[in-house]
């Protein structure tokens, strides 16, 4: 990684052009960051490539990062031009620099380096777990520190947040993370990608009760994560019913275990993090695709209120990948004088806790090859 350059001479207010490409979504926002902290979103535009993976039931990389090469010139106009603002009124760029699918993650931070050589402006190289974990601010004020429950289609992780780029790991997940484990039960019951959303939708209305499903680790103390027994229970499960009744019962029960499983780890995490706060600064926030489902939401929500926390999940539209989150985690970086430098490379493999991935390789590369 390139080292952080200390420039002198730091705006006031903020206005970022975010790109994000790591994975299928070519994004591009305008946000706009306030001295006080107060922060505008402009613009955010996103072309999904959803339609294109489809097909395959999956993100093919080589499709993403060729899609990403064609849309990213009008993405990225259209999100100057329906912030209103030019290149000359831009103070940064802040792009995606990886954990993510490489060839994807080029496309957008070769863009971004090519506007900050042109401009002659400050880079900001982001790690899309950064973005993510400010993303709740884009709505709200979120003060650091907060816990951080991160869940998407290729994280699922507990972090403790203390500023800008200061995190620390307390338990991910040991094998899928619940994005995957939703992605792949869904497709075993025959629901399109991604099968989040769609699993959502089916079982509305259905039973949780009647088909049960494995609990997974749970003699284990800490706050680690695993639905690889869950995924393989479910889809034996899909496979065995019929009618549609049937098939909507299976998928509130693994919206129901899938919920359970991350209520009972964050609640874990809000103990410890209560402990070591002594009590203060007990700010709960949920991130990530995941945090979309509604009853995802509910339920941590309940949690954290039992624990005295507050509890804080992003806008809908940024809880799945966006550009707005890359440039507010550029703008805050931007803002304390950290930029870098024009040769800092893409990464597939970016933990946001470098010292927890080293110490835990039980925690194994997955779809993105970055749970760490
Ligand atoms: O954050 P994201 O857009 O991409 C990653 O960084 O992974 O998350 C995408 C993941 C997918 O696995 C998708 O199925 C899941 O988030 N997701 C949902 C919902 N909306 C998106 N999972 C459950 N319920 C939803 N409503
Ligand atoms: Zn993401």
């Amino acid at each position: 990684m390139s080292a952080n350059l200390r420039r002198p001479a730091i705006p006031a207010v903020q206005t970022i052009l975010g790109l994000e490409t790591s994975c299928d979504e070519t994004a591009a926002a305008v946000v706009r960051r306030h001295a006080d902290g107060r922060v505008e979103v402009l613009s955010s535009a996103v072309a999904s490539q959803i339609a294109e993976h489809a097909p395959y039931g999956g993100v093919v990389p080589e499709i993403a990062a060729r899609s990403h090469v064609e849309a990213i010139d009008s993405i990225a106009a259209e999100a100057m031009r329906s912030a209103g603002v030019g290149y000359g009124d831009l103070t940064g760029v802040a792009a995606t620099a990886g954990p993510g699918l490489v060839g994807g993650v080029m496309v957008g931070l070769s863009f971004g380096k090519a506007v900050a050589l042109a401009r002659g402006l400050p880079l900001v190289a982001v790690n899309h777990l950064e973005g993510h974990a400010v993303s709740a601010r884009l709505g709200a004020e979120v003060a650091y520190p907060f816990l951080l429950l991160l869940v998407s289609g290729g994280h699922c992780q507990l972090l403790s947040v203390d500023g800008v780029g200061l995190c620390r790991r307390l338990g991910s997940t040991m094998d899928d993370a619940a994005g995957e484990a939703f992605d792949k039960i869904a497709k075993s019951l025959g629901l399109p990608y991604p099968g989040g959303p769609a699993l959502e939708k089916l079982a509305e209305g259905g039973d949780p009760e009647r088909f049960p499903l494995p609990r997974s680790l749970l003699g284990h103390k800490g706050c680690d994560f695993s639905f690889s027994g869950l995924k393989t229970a479910a889809a034996r499960l899909a496979e065995s019913v019929t009618s549609e009744a049937d098939r909507r019962d299976v998928a509130c029960a693994v919206q129901a275990a899938i919920t359970r499983q991350l209520a009972e780890r964050s609640d874990r995490a809000m103990a410890l993090y209560a402990q070591e706060h002594g009590g203060r600064d007990l700010r709960f926030v949920v991130a990530g695709g995941v945090a979309a489902n509604r009853m995802v939401r509910a339920r941590l929500e309940a949690v954290a209120r039992a624990r005295g926390f507050s509890f804080t999940a992003p806008p809908l539209a940024y809880c799945t990948d966006n550009a707005a989150m890359i440039a507010l985690a550029g703008a805050e970086r931007l803002a304390l004088g950290l930029s870098d430098t024009l040769d800092t490379p893409a990464r597939p493999r970016w933990p946001l806790d470098a010292a927890a991935a080293l110490s835990n390789p039980t925690h194994t590369p997955g779809r993105k090859g970055a749970k760490a």
